[in-house]
């Protein structure tokens, strides 16, 4: 007897699928509790950022914005505060819009082409909170989604990424989808590739539709899909790190030297980082003469592998006046500004290396 195929018995896939998500999903606040409210948070969330990471900023953000009424009325400032750590802040402004959008609309559209319309929504938003909220007839496709098709279907095409990728299986996942429990099966499919069709060592003895599968029968679904690596750019910046003691007569104080990109840029908008040797109007082997090298530190942000060394800067040592967007923050008052989630961690980890003030 052949094998079922996706296309001879689409049935029995969804039917594989859904009875696996039922009896094996992870019970997440957003599943067990759900509301339309918990499920455009979490999506927007969970774009870029994984379940394990974005689990305590969930409930943090549940607990001081409750619903769309209090994320409308909120600060621009709060909500980006509440999204510290989770990085592309521009999902945090977007969702901020997005709730004032639908506050002021007189009733919520269920069409995935009216969400579409909304800020921050794209074409993988639009399918996964309709689906999810109003059992709208819209398929998912996202890495997981096409990852699990490509190794279904054994798809060798070289795809140059994964948008690209996802349009080319866009209509078999629509061909896919289990119009009975849209929201399931989205959530099913992304579920199994989140925990079993995962993208180095999948769990195929225990997958639910190895049966249709082409790919683990090949005996390497690991080789789909083909997808071009992407190009890494290496960069140095160098950063400065400069603390003195405060102004205020007998404090015992200090202050940090950050730099706050302005809130009109498009990328950090608002947030603070250590300064780097061009904030400061230095060459970087101007910097790096100035004070010895107290950590290097190295972070990814896109296609981009940063490398950041980090050099004291003694504060006599400062251009005058002080370059545009350079501000001095006590210590004390760290916490509540902004910084990058990185720049947050390495702050913590040079104070408490504690170099000593050096004017
Ligand atoms: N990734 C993004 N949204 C998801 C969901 N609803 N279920 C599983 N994984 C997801």
């Amino acid at each position: 007897m052949g094998h079922p195929t996706l296309l001879t018995d689409p049935v029995a896939f969804q039917t594989a699928m859904l009875e696996w998500y039922r009896a094996h999903r992870r019970r997440l606040p957003w599943r067990e509790e759900p509301s339309l409210y918990r499920t455009v948070v979490s999506e927007f969330m969970l774009q870029q950022t994984q379940v394990k990471t974005m689990l305590p900023y969930f409930a943090r953000w549940l607990e001081a914005l409750p619903d769309f009424a209090a994320l409308a009325a909120a600060d621009e400032s709060r909500v980006v505060k509440l999204w510290e750590g989770l990085g592309y802040y521009t999902r945090a402004r977007n969702l901020h819009k997005l709730a004032r959008a639908l506050v002021a609309m007189p009733a919520i559209p269920h069409d995935r082409e009216a969400w579409l319309a909304l800020p921050g929504v794209g074409p993988y938003a639009s399918a996964a909170i309709t689906s999810i909220s109003f059992g709208t007839p819209a398929a998912v496709v996202d890495g997981n989604v096409v990852r699990i098709l490509a190794r279904l279907t054994a798809d060798g095409t070289a795809f140059r990424d994964t948008t690209t990728a996802g349009k080319a299986f866009t209509p078999l996942a629509d061909s896919l989808l289990n119009l009975a429990a849209p929201g399931d099966h989205n959530q099913a499919m992304m579920e199994l590739g989140a925990t079993v069709c995962t993208r180095h060592n999948p769990l195929c003895t225990v997958c639910p539709v190895r049966r249709f599968c082409a790919g683990a029968r090949s005996g390497e679904p690991e080789a789909f899909p083909r997808l071009a690596a992407k190009r890494i750019e290496a960069v140095t910046t160098l950063r400065a790190w400069c603390v003195r003691p405060s102004a205020g007569e007998g404090s015992a104080q200090a202050e940090l030297l950050l730099h706050r990109t302005a809130t009109s840029a498009r990328r950090l908008a608002g947030q603070h980082e250590l300064p780097s040797a061009e904030h400061l109007g230095f060459a970087p082997a101007e910097l790096a003469a100035a004070g010895p090298l107290l950590a290097t530190r190295k972070r990814g942000i896109t296609r981009f592998a940063f490398t950041e060394p980090i050099h004291a800067l003694p504060a006599r040592l400062l251009p005058r006046p002080l370059p545009a967007g350079l501000v001095w923050v006590p210590i004390s008052e760290l916490e509540t500004v902004l910084l990058s989630g990185p720049h947050r961690r390495w702050v913590r980890e040079l104070l408490a290396a504690s170099p000593a003030p050096d004017a």
